[in-house]
């Protein structure tokens, strides 16, 4: 584990939260992209050394829909980056955490991800990322 890569937050009207957040940040998006196997568009706004990326449902089927209808708009995950997300899957694995995608995917903002399940985080979702922008 290495720093907090961003913080994913997830709102019911990315073009709502948008404007919201850019007054918040002072800062608008840098950009949008849909992660259609995730159900999901998504912005991001960089602050300093710090990445907030805005969640909107594109259905009523995947991970964002199911959490806003449970839990309403709020904070979803804290990622964090790491350099060999596989090891670092098999060393969490061996503490006893549960992976929710044991084999990394392809996510958003040119990342290999895999999320550790909240019941074995004391209720929050960590996503692990790994750059590969360098290597696409
Ligand atoms: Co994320």
């Amino acid at each position: 584990m290495k720093k907090i890569e961003h913080i994913g937050i997830a709102v019911k009207d990315l073009n709502v939260s948008n404007k919201l957040f850019s007054k918040l940040l002072g800062v608008s998006h840098y950009k949008e992209e849909e992660v259609l196997s995730e159900h999901v568009k998504t912005s991001f706004f960089k602050r300093g050394p710090n990445k907030i990326e805005l969640l909107e449902a594109i259905d009523n089927e995947g991970p964002i829909a199911q959490f806003l209808e449970k839990k309403g708009e709020g904070v979803h995950h804290i990622a964090f980056e790491v350099d060999d997300i596989v090891a670092e899957i098999i060393r969490l694995k061996k503490e006893g955490f549960t992976i929710l995608n044991e084999t990394p995917k392809k996510g958003a903002d040119n990342k290999l991800v895999a999320f550790v399940h909240p019941k074995s985080s004391n209720g929050v979702l960590i996503e692990l990322c790994q750059d590969v922008s360098k290597e696409m």
